[in-house]
Order: C-alpha cells, then sequence, then structure tokens
C-alpha cells in the first residue's frame, strides 16, 4: 500500500494512527529504524501518553567501532529520540564492538528469533538499502556484519564531522529478518529516494535493489511524498 503525504509531519501521522492500531489488536514488538525519515513519527510517540513499558523493542542497525555513549551511534540516537521519554521493558540493538562483531551477529539473530517483529519500522536508502543491507545482500540474509557502499557512507557523513569519521561496517538485520515482521512501514521522502521507490513499487524483484524484496511480503505501508513518488507510473 503506498500513501501519499504531503510532507513528514503528516507521514508520521499517518504512521501513529497505523501503530495505534496495531496496538489495540495486541503488538508487543516493535522493529525501529534510525535516519531522519522516522524523526516525526518518534516525536509524535514522545508526545503521545503511549506506554511502552510492557513491550520490546529492536532495532535494525548498528554502526562497528561507535560505542553507545557515541553521539553518532544508532543507541545514542534512539536513546535521545525515543527511549529516554519511551522507554521500553527491553531495547535490543546490536552492540558494535569490533572484536566481538562476528558473534554479535548470532546473538542477535538468537534475540529476534526470541522476540518475533509485529510492526517494523522502515527507512530507505538512495541505493535502495533497508536496514544496512547493501545492494547484492541475498534475501534469505540473517542478522550480519556490513561492509557500507560508499554511496552510504557519503549520504550518512551529513552526520559526521569529516567523511572519514563515518564508520565502515555495520551491523545489520538481514533481509529474511525484516520480512518476518508481521507489518513493515516504510518512509521516504525527497527526490533522492524517488529512484528507489520506484524499483521498490513497480520494478523487477531483485537482490540489486534490496528493498524490492518488500514485494514478496503480505502487509506494507509505504509512506511517501511527492518528491519520492515522482518516478512512479500512476
Ligand atoms: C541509514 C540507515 C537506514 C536508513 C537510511 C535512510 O543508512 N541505516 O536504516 O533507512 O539511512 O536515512 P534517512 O531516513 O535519513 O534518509
Amino acid at each position: 500500500k503506498v500513501i501519499e503525504v504531503a510532507n513528514q509531519i503528516e507521514g508520521g501521522q499517518v504512521a501513529f494512527d497505523l501503530l495505534k492500531e496495531k496496538l489495540e489488536q495486541g503488538a508487543k514488538t516493535l522493529g525501529l529504524a534510525t535516519g531522519s525519515s522516522p524523526l516525526e513519527f518518534y516525536k509524535l510517540i514522545r508526545e503521545s501518553d503511549l506506554d511502552f513499558s510492557d513491550m520490546v523493542s529492536v532495532n535494525l542497525d548498528e554502526y562497528v567501532g561507535l560505542t553507545g555513549e557515541d553521539p553518532q551511534s544508532y543507541r545514542y540516537f534512539m536513546q535521545e529520540n525515543l527511549f529516554n521519554e519511551k522507554p521500553f521493558k527491553v531495547s535490543y540493538l546490536p552492540k558494535g564492538n569490533e572484536d566481538t562483531a562476528e558473534e554479535e551477529t548470532a546473538h542477535y539473530n538468537e534475540i529476534l528469533a526470541q522476540n518475533p517483529v509485529d510492526l517494523q519500522i522502515l527507512g530507505i536508502g538512495r541505493n535502495g538499502h533497508i536496514g544496512f543491507n547493501e545492494p547484492e545482500t541475498p534475501f534469505d540474509s540473517q542478522t550480519h556484519l556490513v561492509h557500507l557502499d560508499q554511496s552510504t557512507i557519503e549520504a550518512n557523513s551529513r552526520f559526521f564531522e569529516k567523511i572519514e569519521d563515518v564508520p565502515t561496517q555495520a551491523i545489520s538485520m538481514g533481509i529474511k529478518n525484516i520480512l518476518d515482521a508481521k507489518s513493515i512501514i516504510l518512509f521516504a521522502y525527497g527526490e533522492s529516494k524517488a529512484e528507489a521507490i520506484a524499483g521498490t513499487v513497480s520494478g523487477p524483484v531483485t537482490e540489486s535493489l534490496p528493498a524490492s524484496s518488500l514485494q514478496n511480503h503480505p502487509d506494507v505501508t509505504i509512506i511517501a511524498d511527492a518528491e519520492a513518488l515522482s518516478l512512479l507510473e500512476k
């Protein structure tokens, strides 16, 4: 399902209403994402009376080589944008410790197996990545160590002082883990996402565009603005 919204504020509201519906239906585990696209959604949650203290969250990904206290880490992002005000019973993110990254991938798969996701939030990379699943990641992949694409490093360098500071590796849920979620919301805003969205919705299902795997999922809602939908055939 594709829902066109005027801007991120309206997109956040649409997603917030969908979240409330899922909570009423008994959702207990949320899959969360970082990036700028879900920010208005998190803001609405912070300002709401929703209570997550009996729920579990699992995040898509984390950089390798940054501690959870590093302001650039995804753990820090989630604390600031959601968890400080809306704590969950438990919030899992992959632990991006350089020395134990490989073991952490197996550990995180166990966590995901024990906590099936009811609603997964996603953004999308310019190259169609979801989580940090870069082009050519197999659709049956589980949590794995990722070498980030140069284009992703460049896109994410806007959050860092200089490009050399952007980590080159991350731990990410795999595409199979993402598709295991019962329902999925994907946010996409701006022209830079237009090509990826056109391929995601109406292009061939191909590992060269990770988000096209979502065509194989029965319950995906894409919330996007006119710019992100501009290359989509009506
Ligand atoms: C990063 C994250 C993704 C996110 C993407 C888009 O690479 N790992 O999970 O979806 O950026 O970010 P933004 O929403 O800021 O465009």
